[in-house]
């Protein structure tokens, strides 16, 4: 059944676990993640980002999410809007039946330039009254992703920026972050802690300089009832790069998010771990493999199967390892 953010993030918190809010754009990546969630009972965030909804179109995401609630009826779905950027796109998200939007305000409505923290405060505050009216969830965001590396901005297609950042901007402050809550009352938060859109996140493995998951446990201190969210925050395989790159592809070396890295953050108060980066990759490597083995082949069902089955092998494992399994 479609639930609200709020709702499952509770029970995550209440349990101590985290749930892995999967970005999907088409009708396979819907079938995966919801198989592998009832294959291991987890509850499922399924969020479409603006881009989804330009390709796939309006209706087709809609209904696709809703067929996934149609055909599982027994599992709690999340159907999120991500990276909302102005009140008037959130509005349309809730008018088409979304269960939570996220208003990201860290940038302003043109997707690339630093939004002050009034502004911030300002457009989440009015999504929240909207979206609270109806029983929907509101996620905002404070800090900005992007790399303590190079201390860049993270370049999303069509949003983010690629501006050069201070240590300030990259980092969530625990008590900015309790005053944003305090004045938007919002569900969840996004916070910034070094990670980045994308599978360029990581030029080596990362260590607490780059990656600030201790910063998580003073952010949580200050705003125990504000479920904390981690952009980001794909894995970025090191077995799925190789796939890719032994069938052709060409990427370049690169790391992500190390999961127990994630499972630290988890024990530190983080309840919503976004990830699309992954599926993409398996997907990938999936389809190379296969045309590359059978090429022959050219029946679309053919190659879009294994991909199917790579993106719902790295979502169960997600859910398993952030202690998802049994929870629905
Ligand atoms: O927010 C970023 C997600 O990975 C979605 O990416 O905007 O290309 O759909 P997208
Ligand atoms: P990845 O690019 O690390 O998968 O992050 C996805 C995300 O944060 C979507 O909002
Ligand atoms: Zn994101």
């Amino acid at each position: 059944a479609l639930v609200s953010m709020r709702e499952l993030l509770d029970h995550a918190a209440a349990n101590g676990y985290g749930i892995p809010a999967f970005n999907v754009n088409n009708l396979e990546q819907v079938q995966a993640v919801m198989a592998a969630a009832d294959e291991v009972g987890a509850p499922v965030i399924l969020q479409a980002s603006a881009g989804a909804r330009k390709y796939a179109g309006e209706a087709f995401i809609k209904h696709l999410i809703l067929a996934a609630v149609e055909a599982y009826p027994h599992i709690p779905l999340v159907m999120h809007q991500d990276h909302g950027q102005s009140p008037a796109i959130c509005q349309g998200a809730i008018d088409l039946g979304f269960s939570s939007v996220m208003m990201d305000g860290s940038l302003e409505a043109d997707g690339k330039t630093i939004a002050s923290f009034d502004y911030n405060v300002e457009v989440t505050r009015k999504v929240v009254e909207m979206a609270h009216a109806t029983g929907v969830s509101v996620e905002g965001e404070l800090g900005c992703l992007g790399s303590l590396e190079t201390m860049q901005g993270d370049k999303e297609d069509g949003h983010g920026t690629d501006a050069v950042m201070t240590h300030d901007q990259l980092l969530t402050d625990p008590e900015q972050a309790a005053d944003f809550v305090k004045r938007t009352q919002l569900d969840a938060l996004a916070i910034a802690i070094g990670t980045s859109h994308g599978a360029y996140k990581f030029s080596r493995k990362p260590t607490g300089d780059i990656l600030a998951i201790e910063r998580v446990k003073e952010i949580h201190r200050r705003i125990p009832n504000t479920h904390l969210v981690m952009h980001g925050s794909s894995s970025v395989p090191q077995d799925l790069l190789a796939i890719i790159n032994q069938y052709g592809g060409s990427m370049k070396e690169t790391y992500g998010v190390p999961v127990e890295e994630i499972q630290k953050a988890i024990q530190f108060g983080v309840r919503k771990i976004n990830i699309d980066t992954d599926i993409r990759l398996a997907m990938t490597g999936a389809v190379r493999k296969f045309l590359a083995e059978n090429p022959d082949k050219f029946d679309a069902r053919e190659w879009l199967k294994p991909a199917r089955e790579a993106a719902k092998a790295i979502c169960k494992q997600r859910y398993i390892e952030f202690g998802c399994e049994g929870q629905a």
